[in-house]
């Protein structure tokens, strides 16, 4: 049922809609350009983790490229996944594939500072844990709990309201303890890898890029705070002590 978001929600401070997924994505650049610089200039690395899917993309090309890349200090960033399809990571369903094509040809960031999930492992428990002991090495997990804090994580959310590889019904949605969680996904009969809510919701800033008519409905259940709440997987990115930016484009925010 489609309708349009009941009034005392429009104006969250924290939606910001654009034109298209161009202006979108400059923004998201400019975003992540401030915040790593910040970082720096606190005498700290800046880790953050990224979203595979297709909309993201063009955030990542300007990210490798003038003016964003000569603004960048990559030799102080550390960038993580936030998921991977647990396919060979030169396949083109391959969340790698996509970040390495847009991101990583040109050589600036240091080959160790990018942390791949290793998803083509046949063990994936193994590749799990693997991963969260890569994480654990640039991350300190904060005194104040357990869970390591990355300076932003890129998320992206599908119509169906997931998030990482985070989906409806799937088992990884009640993983409390794991960093890093293999989730067999039923709707696309296949596995994924992806870190876990506790994680996420560790970051001090997220930022959902989300683009496409496809998507206007579950944002508008995602932001509706009316709506049941933790209905949608999106839904249950609340990070304790972060900040939540929701980059939309128009077509995916014409119900808001
Ligand atoms: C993935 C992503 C996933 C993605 C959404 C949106 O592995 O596919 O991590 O969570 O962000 O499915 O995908 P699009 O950007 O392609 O719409």
């Amino acid at each position: 049922m489609k309708r349009a978001m009941s009034p005392e929600l429009l104006g969250r401070p924290e939606v910001r809609v654009f034109p298209n997924l161009e202006d979108l994505s400059r923004q998201a650049a400019s975003r992540f350009e401030e915040l790593a610089n910040r970082c720096i200039a606190e005498g700290r690395i800046f880790a953050a983790a990224l979203s595979g899917g297709s909309t993201p993309r063009r955030l990542y090309q300007l990210l490798a490229g003038p003016p964003f890349s000569d603004r960048i200090p990559w030799r102080s960033i550390h960038l993580f996944q936030v998921d991977e399809r647990c396919v060979p990571p030169d396949h083109a369903d391959s969340n790698y594939r996509m970040v390495r094509e847009a991101l990583l040809t040109n050589g600036l960031v240091p080959e160790p500072n990018f942390h791949r999930m290793a998803a083509e492992l046949p063990d994936r428990d193994a590749a799990a844990r693997q991963y969260a002991e890569e994480l654990a090495r640039v991350l300190k997990p904060q005194a104040s709990s357990d869970w390591p804090r990355l300076d932003l994580v890129l998320l992206g959310m599908g119509p169906d309201g997931h998030t990482a590889s985070l989906f409806p019904g799937s088992a990884a949605l009640d993983e409390q303890s794991r960093w890093v969680a293999p989730n067999y996904v039923e709707k696309l009969t296949s596995y994924r890898l992806t870190l876990t809510f506790p994680v996420l919701n560790a970051a001090a800033e997220i930022i959902f890029l989300v683009a496409g008519a496809d998507k206007a409905e579950a944002l508008r259940q995602v932001l509706d705070a009316s709506s049941a709440a933790g209905k949608l997987p999106a839904q249950r990115i609340r990070p304790a002590q972060g900040q939540v930016r929701w980059y939309v484009d128009k077509a995916a925010a014409r119900f808001l």
